[in-house]
């Protein structure tokens, strides 16, 4: 390796070495919540297809370990996935799948595998590194999560240049947002985080719900975690799901179709600016 060359590649590096020494995909954004069963998955799928509509190469990663179901909300049956990384027999670029209907990529979990959600910390790490690797062949990585914030969300996350916590307006689902905030912060995780709220009932409604969350974090935390968007409660969701095809392919026209196409322009453009900052 020349001189130069050698040069450039430390300063990538350490472009993606995060603040507690481990190595940040700058395209990498992950999708998390506290409580479950708020739409990670199918926000996770949608914002992928948006991206990908508007022209990004894009990789889905399923990064709930043990509890994955990208594949069941598109109704594909992977023949390779993440366990097959994990357990050392493909490396993660063997596993990548392309999903033509929706232009973009996809790394399948496996359902049901209790091994998989307690790995051990050296098998988390190795993946985090396949993650980060492979996530240069891309313009951008969106990381499914599992729900709550224990070491596999942590590790995840961590690879992460932006993590989106999910939430909606239910009571439970926003003390569990306040409380992921409270220990992704002492995990170092919460500098990063920006706050959807999904299943809004309106705009306003959704406003509220993070003005709530919002000031629960100022005042016993000392953070303020940004809006970055809204998702409309629409019926299309459910319709979609139950169809296996994607919101943007059934109803391109419907209230979350437009919420999240929202969403990719504004990531899109946090991207961009970040890119900027870390060549400056
Ligand atoms: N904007 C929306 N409008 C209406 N329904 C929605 C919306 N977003 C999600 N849902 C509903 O929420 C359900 C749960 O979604 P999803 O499986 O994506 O959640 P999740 O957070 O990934 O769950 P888990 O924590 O189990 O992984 C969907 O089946 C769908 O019916
Ligand atoms: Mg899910």
């Amino acid at each position: 390796m020349s001189d130069a060359s050698a040069k450039k590649k430390l300063s990538k590096d350490i472009n993606k070495t995060g603040q507690h020494g481990f190595r940040r995909g700058v395209n990498v954004i992950a999708v998390a919540s506290g409580k479950g069963g708020v739409g990670k998955t199918w926000f996770s799928i949608t914002l992928s297809h948006a991206l990908a509509k508007a022209g990004k190469k894009v990789l889905l990663f399923d990064g709930d370990l043990g509890l994955a179901n990208i594949d069941v909300q598109l109704g594909l049956m992977p023949k390779r996935d993440l366990n097959d990384v994990i357990r050392g027999r493909l490396s993660i670029d063997k596993v990548i799948q392309p999903y033509k209907e929706g232009g973009f990529d996809i790394v399948a979990g496996r359902s049901g595998q209790a091994s998989l959600s307690a790995l051990p910390s050296q098998r988390l790490t190795m993946l985090r590194d396949q993650l980060v690797d492979i996530a240069t062949e891309y313009d951008v990585v969106i990381l499914d999560l599992g729900a709550g914030v224990d070491r596999t969300v942590r590790m995840l996350s961590a690879s992460a240049i932006r993590t989106l916590l999910v939430t909606t307006d239910e009571p439970t689902s926003l003390t569990d947002a306040y409380a992921f905030i409270k220990l992704g912060s002492a995990a170092g995780m919460s500098k990063n985080v920006g706050v959807i709220v999904n299943q809004a009932t309106s705009t306003t409604e959704g406003e509220k719900t993070y003005k709530t969350l919002l000031k629960a974090c100022e005042n016993f935390l000392r953070l303020k975690p940004p809006l970055i968007g809204m998702v409309r409660y629409d019926k299309k969701v459910k319709a979609t799901i139950r169809h296996q095809s994607p919101i943007l392919t059934r109803s391109p026209n419907s209230d979350a179709a437009e919420d999240v196409e929202s969403i990719a322009k504004i990531i899109i453009r946090d991207l961009a600016e970040r890119k900027k900052a870390a060549r400056a």
